[in-house]
């Protein structure tokens, strides 16, 4: 027994908050109420009939034919993973682009794997450069594979995806592509890049809770996986077993047991994105950017990352001489209820990061944002014209 046992327990209840960070984003009711639904059998037919419309509506989300699509049951960490043991094997070698946070992510999982890594490094705030990929697979004939970030939250960056696809097709390697950022925020288009293996994550422009990774592979992605020289290190995320689970449909063979109540919520948010359609979700996100850019110019705010490379969806925002960046994300969170986000890495303490991700992609959330970030940097002394922000967001939004 602890010291603690006489102690009253009492459920946790959670504050009410405004995400606006790195994610999660905002989770709407309607995916809330989704996951309180009674729990049934995972292969229950009608839970059985659920995971079906998951994977179609993955493959809408995804822009996909792909039969191997699906939800791995655990957070965007886990379809990293997933891609990279399943795909490389000891003593390969793999180009990885690093221009953020993730991207050394990806390096972790190759030399894991037993591979070497041959990495093209970008300073942060800038895309991943075609032509240096592309010197690193022309100087690497044998390469297995390309892995990139689509969307670098680490930094709000966007590389060329369509771009580096073609490169590692034209060279005969895999492509691995990162959309846990971009997937539902930007266009994510699988076949149209001829991407091979591409993982995402529930929680950021999705807007369902965290701890799913959606995922897709290519045909040519499935081939490799069933033509290793060697087992798969993981058990778990082991593909081979995973298709005759997700793929099996009614024969569905027993693997692991589905997180059921978390597939009704992303399952919830995927006919929430599709009933507002993608082209439409991705305009809703360039616009509320627009509007958020307006508002934090005229505060005299400027954004890290240059206009043709940058994420509307995370906006990587340059903290202002002499503003102590760590109390403004205290006193926004504290007074207001706002979450947004530190920099990370070689940008910790020089940006802050803003989310626009799904349901926090909104009128309400951008106006909010600074209105409450005016208020906190007025207090520290920043000179911050009154009003001016909301004022310049709301022409852009109405
Ligand atoms: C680009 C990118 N890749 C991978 C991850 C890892 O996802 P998770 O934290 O869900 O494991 C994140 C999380 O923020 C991310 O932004």
């Amino acid at each position: 027994m602890s010291a603690n046992s006489n102690q009253p327990v009492t459920p946790f209840q959670p504050p009410l908050r405004l995400l606006m960070g790195p994610g999660p984003s905002d989770v709407h009711p309607r995916v809330l109420s989704a996951m309180a639904r009674p729990t049934i059998g995972h292969l229950d037919p009608a839970f059985v009939g659920m995971m079906d419309e998951v994977k179609n509506l993955l493959q809408y989300a995804f822009r996909t034919t792909n039969d191997l699509t699906l939800a791995i049951s655990g957070p965007g960490s886990a379809g990293m993973e997933a891609c990279f043991v399943n795909l490389v094997e000891p003593g390969d070698t793999v180009v990885v682009c690093i221009n953020g946070v993730f991207g050394n992510r990806m390096k972790e999982n190759v030399e894991r794997c037993g591979a070497t890594a041959v990495v093209v490094e970008e300073p942060w705030g800038k895309p991943v450069d075609l032509a240096r990929a592309e010197a690193a697979l022309t100087a690497h004939p044998g390469a297995k594979a390309l892995a990139f970030v689509h969307a670098e939250t680490s930094t709000g960056v966007e590389s060329d995806a369509a771009g580096l696809c073609a490169l590692a097709t034209r060279h005969g390697a895999l492509s691995i592509v990162d959309t846990v950022t971009s997937l539902g925020g930007i266009p994510v288009q699988v076949d149209r890049w001829g991407a091979d293996a591409v993982y995402s994550g529930s929680q950021k422009c999705l807007s369902c809770t965290p701890g799913l990774s959606p995922a897709t592979f290519s045909p040519r992605a499935v081939e490799v996986v069933k033509t290793r020289k060697t087992k798969v290190q993981s058990w778990f995320l082991d593909l081979s077993l995973l298709i005759a689970y997700w793929g099996g449909g009614a024969k569905r063979a027993y693997h692991h047991t589905a997180p059921v109540n978390a597939l009704y919520g992303l399952h919830e948010s995927l006919v929430m994105l599709r009933e507002e359609g993608l082209e439409a979700a991705w305009g809703r996100h360039a616009h509320m950017h627009r509007a958020l850019k307006a508002g934090l110019e005229a505060m005299g705010l400027n954004l890290l990352v240059d206009e043709a490379a940058r994420l509307p969806q995370l906006n990587a925002v340059l903290v202002p001489e002499g503003i102590d960046e760590a109390a403004v994300r205290a006193q926004l969170l504290a007074r207001y209820g706002l979450e947004i986000g530190a920099g990370l890495g070689t940008l910790a303490g020089k940006v802050w990061r803003i989310g626009l991700m799904g349901q926090s992609a909104t009128p309400r959330h951008v106006i909010a944002c600074l209105g409450a970030l005016e208020s906190v940097l007025t207090g520290m002394g920043a000179p911050i014209p009154p009003g001016a922000g909301t004022a310049a967001a709301s022409s852009v939004l109405f």
